[in-house]
């Protein structure tokens, strides 16, 4: 073994260690089977845990299969929000997840630490109402008679518990550095605004009962938003986000917004500290894929058009059939029939 060699393995290993990130857990989301995390020296195993992660693991051994959940819903739909940016919330096949971006205080730092802890708190309340876990159940303290008039089921989604456990799980990384960083203070209130939009949009379901449909009795209990909402709702936040720096008050450490002219940011608000690279060029060493071979629009003028998303490259054009459905007929009773159609468009793909 050469000293050179031994010198390259050691400076990798630093920097494998140092870019070791707060939401290397969402790992997790890579693991397939359901029921995979099922005995307590799984926890050891896992990749992408901290250590004081692996004991909460081993003491809800149960929940663990819905924070792998949660991880994944939070993937999908950070996926579905950016389809159309730059930078489309790629997952790599190693860590950290998302490349080196979500490692700096980038704004798609700021949205997938509010994404994913909100995928915690949903996944582990859904699990708590479907009568998944044994350590939670429904919120049973919503009952009685409302004073509109309905009957509280007494099975409403237990959000309290799945913001408590997503607080517990996922905030222990920024508070075992010690949260007077600006990148800890930055995680942890973007993770609190992510179950701040599951909070503050919870909805209340009914039922009716009574002779064919008639609403005679009503039950009703809290729901959670579906998770769409909670990535539309947080999609606004991250294109209104506000660039923060640290500041000292007194003997605490806040974020204050580092254009003193716009107003303070909330605790729904997403916060940033570093610009984002434009993610025009593949660059693998920051987990940039580029956006070569990307699809483009042709007229629109916004970030999916091609000539923002190409970053001036140009893009190519192709010819493509796509088949769908047209002269749809509907038939008396009761079914719709159409016919296939074939016809050809265009594609456009940055250079
Ligand atoms: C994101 O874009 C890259 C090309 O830049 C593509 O390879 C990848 O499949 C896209 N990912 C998603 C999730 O759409
Ligand atoms: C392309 O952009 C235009 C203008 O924004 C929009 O009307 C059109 O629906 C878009 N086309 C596709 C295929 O998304």
């Amino acid at each position: 073994m050469t000293p050179e060699y031994l010198l390259r393995s050691l400076l990798l290993l630093i920097v494998a260690l140092f870019s070791a990130n707060a939401s290397n857990w969402l790992y997790l989301a890579k693991l397939s089977s359901v029921g995979s995390i099922s005995e307590e020296e799984t926890c050891e195993k896992l990749k992408g845990l901290i250590q004081r992660q692996v004991q909460i693991c081993k003491r809800n051994v149960e929940v663990m299969d819905s924070v792998r959940r949660g991880a994944q819903l939070a993937i999908d739909e950070c996926q579905y929000q950016f389809r159309n940016r730059r930078w489309n919330c790629s997952t790599l096949d190693t860590l950290p997840v998302f490349g080196k971006v979500v490692t700096q205080g980038t704004r798609e730092a700021a949205f997938v630490y509010a994404i994913s802890s909100a995928g915690v708190a949903f996944a582990v309340t859904r699990a708590c109402s479907s009568g998944e876990l044994e350590k939670c159940g429904c919120d049973r303290s919503v009952h009685g008679v409302s004073p509109e008039g309905f009957q509280w089921s007494g099975c409403s989604d237990n959000i309290a518990y799945g913001v408590a456990f997503s607080q517990t799980f996922v905030d222990v990384r920024e508070r075992s550095k010690g949260s007077s960083s600006s990148r800890a203070l930055m995680n942890l209130h973007n993770n609190e605004a992510g179950r701040k939009a599951i909070l503050n949009n919870m909805r209340v379901e009914c039922k009716c009962h009574g002779v064919s449909g008639s609403c005679e009795v009503k039950t009703c209990w809290k729901a959670m938003p579906p998770f769409r909402k909670v990535g539309n709702v947080l999609k606004e936040k991250f294109d209104g986000a506000t660039e923060v720096e640290q500041r000292k008050i007194g003997s605490t450490k806040v974020l204050v917004p580092k254009n003193s002219q716009f107003k303070p940011h909330t605790d729904e608000d997403l916060v940033y500290l570093d610009s984002s690279p434009d993610f025009c060029e593949h660059d693998m060493k920051n987990g940039v894929l580029g956006t070569t071979g990307r699809h483009c629009n042709k007229t629109s003028k916004a970030i999916d058009g091609c000539e923002l998303m190409c970053c001036g490259r140009g893009f190519h054009t192709e010819e493509v059939e796509v088949v769908d459905r047209c002269s749809c007929k509907f038939h008396w009773c009761c079914y719709v029939k159409c016919k296939q159609c074939r016809k050809v468009v265009e594609m456009h793909t940055c250079r």
